[in-house]
């Protein structure tokens, strides 16, 4: 049996019939940017997360700089981000001439470590950007007391997190300001790029509005330079379907998830935790074995293909250089042993326990299991 690490295709397939209606519906319509489909997400979002305001842009990137901005975070200002995921939130920082400053990743959790956030700050730090990394939350109980301390602004990047949960509340709900990603293969994914802003703010919330669209308060109103990051009208009337199947395709990724690590446990292996009152959406299904390589090899092998997310950290770029001290060593060595496994809701149970025979087979051969 042949299964690559995502297969796409499944899901676009079962929904071709409903996507296709939705386009030539779009088409039908006089505004294909930013019209009533776009407002129809924004609000169905919105009571999603449980916030107040919902701002569709363009992509996630766009999503935190246009956050940055609105929060008025820019030259010389240090904003604390963690020093394993994806790279936005530092490339975004960066952008505005403003200074990442990465702080370490949890040892079991992947996400940034509060512990070790508070010997960051100084006087010119602004704000806090957790990632939910993998579809899990960041300590977001602890980042808040942390920031209410310090009197600095959390700007949640909830890129891989759609529907994740931290003490029964939705991430994207905790701090000043959350930003999306509905990049294709996220868990709530749009057939091309589209992003958005989350806040209970609602000075913040216009701000975000006006910066995604010019610096328009209204048509030809242009009170501030903005830019161009809107989300197309398409991009929005599919993400409202597939908004009714986030909560039903998050259940499955679970299921698989309990049965990889049911099956997978007496091995020598990091499988992803899940504390009490998380709920983890697993984006990506991660774990972590010292020799990578080699099971890599194994299950390729066998025809089963695996993904690594991500092999270098953001902290140890050498785009961030200037800003990194290697001081973030338990990220460094994660990316090292990082595998993630395929995990998506359309993935067959018979293809989930080929994987798993998969995995026993080329543990056995490493020699990696414990009982
Ligand atoms: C954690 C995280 N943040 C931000 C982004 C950027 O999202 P986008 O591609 O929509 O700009 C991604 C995308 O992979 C991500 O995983």
């Amino acid at each position: 049996m042949k299964i690559p690490f995502l297969n796409l295709q499944r899901q676009q397939k079962e929904l071709l019939q409903p996507v296709q209606k939705l386009l030539t519906e779009t088409m039908l319509e006089d505004i294909l940017l930013g019209g009533k489909a776009v407002h129809t997400f924004e609000d169905k979002f919105a009571r999603y997360l449980n916030v107040k305001y919902v701002i569709a842009c363009a992509n996630c990137t766009d999503a935190l700089e246009i956050a940055l901005r609105a929060l008025q975070i820019g030259q010389g200002d240090e904003v604390i981000v963690p020093a394993n995921g994806w790279m936005s939130a530092a490339e975004a920082v960066c952008l505005l001439g403003a200074v990442p400053v990465f702080v370490d990743s949890l040892v079991d959790r992947y996400t940034i470590d509060p512990d070790k956030i508070e010997t960051k700050i100084t006087s010119r730090t602004k704000a806090i950007i957790p990632i939910h990394l993998y579809g899990y939350g960041a300590d977001m109980e602890r980042i808040m007391g942390i920031a209410a301390a310090y009197g600095l602004k959390v700007i949640e990047d909830c890129a891989q997190a759609q529907g994740a949960t931290i003490q029964g509340k939705k991430a994207g709900s905790w701090g000043d300001i959350a930003a999306f990603s509905f990049y294709p293969t996220k868990n709530l994914g749009a057939i091309g790029d589209a992003g958005a802003l989350a806040t209970n703010d609602e000075e913040l919330s216009t701000t975000c509005r006006q910066i995604a669209n010019h610096g328009q308060s209204g048509k030809n109103c242009h009170v501030r330079l903005g830019r161009n990051s809107r989300m197309d009208s398409f991009q929005a009337a599919v993400l409202s379907y597939k908004l009714g199947l986030l909560d039903q395709w998050n259940l499955r990724r679970r299921e698989l998830a309990q049965r990889y690590n049911n099956a997978l446990q007496p091995y020598y292996l990091h499988l992803p935790q899940e504390d009490e009152g998380y709920f983890h959406v697993y984006h990506l299904y991660v774990i972590r074995c010292a020799d990578r390589k080699r099971l890599t090899k194994l299950l390729g092998e066998k025809g089963v293909g695996t993904a690594v997310h991500y092999p270098e950290a953001v902290a140890d770029m050498q785009v961030f250089e200037a800003y990194s001290f290697a001081d973030t060593p338990v990220a460094s060595k994660q990316c090292h042993e990082l595998l993630s496994l395929p995990l998506y809701p359309q993935l067959t149970d018979e293809e989930q326990m080929y994987i798993i025979e998969a995995m026993k087979e080329a543990l056995s051969e490493m020699d990696q299991q414990i009982v």
